[in-house]
């Protein structure tokens, strides 16, 4: 079964045999790849009932064994400690709002498409670990991935915000330095302020690409 390179990277992160909650699954099919073709126990859900519908029709048509449900987030969910949460293709405001004050498992995998530095913080305020992070680029937009695991680790500014993995990948810097740099030629009628922070970025990750730490 062929799916996005963002999806395949995901499912790459996700032992065999793991206990899977997939939500905001849309489509479902990462929930279809990992039961198929990782033996993963999926249960994929979705706010959006026309969703739920549409991952039904995929469910069907690739033959796998997914359970879906129709809930807001984690609500009603039961989840025990070695379930793979999954989150992906949601900003982090969203992501922040289905994870605050509920019972979690130990493991979280998620692709928000925003605000990664506050998404780190946050979840690690929530007693968790960053495990592995990995950098992929699917149809031209990037994405960072984030295993966080349960534990208790002091991260350093530079580590929320590019990464403590992710930021010793020169693809990355890359990619975030490129965005940067069209970033400040459409700032040209913005204030000193907004040009300086603009170009401190520019310089930070030049130095990190350069040297590969801090
Ligand atoms: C862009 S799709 C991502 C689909 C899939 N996870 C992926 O990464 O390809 C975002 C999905 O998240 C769902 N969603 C948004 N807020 C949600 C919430 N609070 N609870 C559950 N699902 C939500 C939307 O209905 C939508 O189907």
């Amino acid at each position: 079964m062929h799916i996005s390179k963002r999806l395949k990277a995901l499912a790459d992160m996700i032992p065999p045999g793991s206990k899977v909650i997939d939500v905001g699954c849309d489509h479902a099919l990462l929930s279809i790849y990992l039961a198929n073709e990782k033996d993963c126990t999926c249960l994929a859900s979705d706010v959006n009932e026309k969703a739920i519908l549409g991952a039904q029709v995929n469910i069907e048509k690739y033959n796998a064994n997914v359970k879906t449900i129709v809930t807001n987030g984690l609500d009603g969910l039961t989840i025990t400690k070695d379930d793979y949460i999954v989150l992906a293709g949601m900003g982090t405001a969203t992501i922040k709002k289905i994870l605050s004050d509920k019972k979690l498992s130990d493991y979280l995998l998620i692709a928000t498409h925003n605000h990664l530095e506050e998404l780190r913080r946050f979840v690690v305020s929530l007693g968790f670990v960053i495990a592995s992070e990995k950098f992929v680029i699917d149809y031209d937009k990037g994405y960072v991935i984030i295993l966080f695991k349960r534990g208790k680790k002091k991260y350093s500014k530079l580590d929320y915000a590019y990464g403590p993995m992710a930021r010793y990948d020169n693809n990355y810097l890359l990619y975030e330095l490129e965005k940067l740099i069209n970033i400040k030629k459409d700032l040209d009628n913005s204030s000193f302020k907004v040009r300086l922070k603009n170009q401190m970025e520019i310089n930070k990750l030049k130095k990190l690409i350069l040297k590969g730490k801090d």
